[in-house]
């Protein structure tokens, strides 16, 4: 059995405050010959922390990334890497991104047979566990984890592409995941969107409840810098909050 070191980073992702927004780069959409500068780009531009997608060509209809990967990046940044795992049997290759340096890994509850056992196998680990759902996968598939995740992902765009139009639908799962979470009394546990979100998308998703905010090719293209994208896309989930507050008023 590999000694797998104890990390005390559990609490990384928990929300300080109920408003508190988390602008997380995908460097899905970076130039994968050069993604030690895209992550230090995001650590420079203000992210609180980056996201490296993980695809095996299985679960998902592409191949991206592997732990050795994750490794490489690790001394870059002093960012937490937040490790998106969009493969069959996430249970197999937990210890590998631990070893790598992952602060945050979530599977998905598609691809798990055992997935409250997955969870826990991370969190052993010390490591802050997400678990995500695919558009198509109703809230209530996550409701026994509630108590054990520290994070929901809320997939956005079906897996597997950066680019893909954000499908509206998800608001209203992302309203029940919020109420869930409440309800069970888990205010500090925040709901992560990803695809498609943009300064047009993010006041949606953030007045509908989510926190964390994945951004692949609204951060990384040729018309802003990194620093001005993430500033750009935290002032518009600003609005979301504003927006929330004044229907709540
Ligand atoms: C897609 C990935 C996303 C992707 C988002 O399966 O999980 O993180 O990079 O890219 P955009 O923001 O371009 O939709």
């Amino acid at each position: 059995m590999n000694t797998i070191e104890y990390r005390e980073s559990s609490e990384m992702m928990k929300l300080k405050n109920a408003n508190q927004i988390q602008i997380v780069p995908s460097i899905l959409s970076a130039d994968f010959g050069r993604l030690a500068e895209a992550v230090q780009a995001a650590e420079r531009g203000g992210a609180d922390s980056v996201q490296i997608d993980v695809m095996d060509g299985h679960f998902v209809p592409n191949i991206t990334i592997g732990a050795p990967v994750v490794a490489a990046l690790r001394p870059v940044t002093k960012l937490p890497l937040d490790v998106h795992l969009m493969i069959e049997s996430p249970n197999r290759f937990i210890s590998d991104f631990v070893k790598a340096g992952a602060d945050i890994i979530t599977v998905h509850i598609e691809a798990c047979t055992h997935a409250h056992r997955v969870i826990q196998q991370i969190k052993a680990a010390g490591v802050t566990a997400g678990i995500a759902l695919n558009p198509a996968t109703p809230a209530v598939m996550v409701q026994e984890l509630l108590e054990d995740v520290d994070l929901i992902l809320a997939m956005t765009v079906n897996p597997g592409f950066g680019g893909q139009a954000f499908i509206p639908r998800i608001l209203s799962k992302i309203r029940t995941l919020r109420a869930l979470l409440d309800r069970h009394g888990r205010p500090h546990v925040p709901i992560q969107v990803d695809g498609g979100i943009s300064i047009d998308t993010a006041p949606l998703v953030v007045e509908a409840g989510a926190r964390s905010l994945v951004a692949g090719s609204s951060v990384y293209n040729p018309r802003n810098s990194v620093a001005d994208a993430i500033k750009a896309l935290r002032t518009a989930a600003h609005t979301g909050l504003a927006a929330k507050a004044k229907k709540s008023n």
